[in-house]
């Protein structure tokens, strides 16, 4: 059985090992690295495009994505694990990009912050980890802690043809945790439903079986080589990719 209790799972990610391997296990290897640069650099485009100056990362774990953001504005990151936390604040510090964040300890379930408060927030690797239900209750917060009109940038994994809907992926010393897996016109069906237009449904590692070859770990040689060609890769359409990353305009 997956992981897939709200209580679980943030438990899971109080791990210090997970913590502190987090970043360099995940995302060191030439796939992993490519798709955390693709979801830094949309993130940080549509934010600049939004002229988004009020902006909530949330359950940003050791602050992967928070730390590379590019733009001028003032951020938030919340989590729920002082673990990840305490990393985030030692990546953030490092970063030029620290200044601009603030960083709290909440729970996505009931935000600590006022009606409108954003003009935009986004969360990777969090929301799919729940069932639609609890996935409704913690859009239904971000929801209200935007302004009308303001954006939500998340991921999903593809679901490929076939696939029941359903697969555990992320793997966690506690166990694997719960994933949902959708196609873009589920993930367009439920952003409609919880009250915003999906503006976005944008492919990122489009290969992932053919490029999962060239990921082997870094120390192994020709790491830059492995690296060009999985990027090199994400130019070539394809309608089977990772995920999916998506940008949902409050109505
Ligand atoms: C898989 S990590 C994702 C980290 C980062 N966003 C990324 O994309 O790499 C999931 C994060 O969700 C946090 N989390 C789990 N349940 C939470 C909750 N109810 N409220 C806030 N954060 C939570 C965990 O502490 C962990 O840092």
């Amino acid at each position: 059985m997956p992981i897939e209790d709200k209580k679980d799972i943030q438990s899971a990610y109080r791990d210090p090992e997970l913590a502190a391997g987090y970043v360099t296990e995940r995302f060191a290897r030439p796939m992993g690295s490519v798709q955390h640069e693709q979801q830094v650099a949309w993130v940080s485009r549509v934010l600049e495009r939004t002229r988004s100056q009020r902006v909530l990362e949330l359950a940003p774990g050791p602050a992967r994505l928070t730390a590379h953001m590019r733009g001028s504005f003032d951020g938030v990151a919340m989590d729920y694990s002082p673990e990840m936390l305490s990393i985030a604040r030692g990546r953030l510090g490092g970063s030029a990009a620290g200044p601009r964040w603030r960083l709290v300890r909440g729970d996505c379930f009931h935000l600590p912050f006022p009606d409108a408060a954003f003009d935009a927030v986004y969360t990777f690797r969090f929301v799919r980890h729940f069932h639609v239900e609890k996935r409704s209750a913690v859009v239904a917060e971000i929801r209200r802690v935007l302004r009308s009109g303001g954006v939500y940038l998340s991921d999903f994994e593809h679901a490929p043809p076939g696939d029941t809907g359903e697969e555990t992926r992320d793997r966690t010393p506690a166990g694997w945790i719960y994933d949902a897996r959708l196609t873009p016109q589920e993930i367009a069906a439920e952003f409609d439903a919880l009250g915003f237009d999906a503006l976005e449904i944008r492919p990122n590692i489009r290969h992932p079986r053919l490029q999962g070859q060239f990921d082997r770990k870094p120390g192994w040689g020709l790491g830059g080589l492995r690296r060009g060609i999985v990027r090199l890769m994400e130019r070539i359409p394809g309608k089977e990719p990772l995920e999916w990353l998506v940008l949902g305009r409050k109505r």
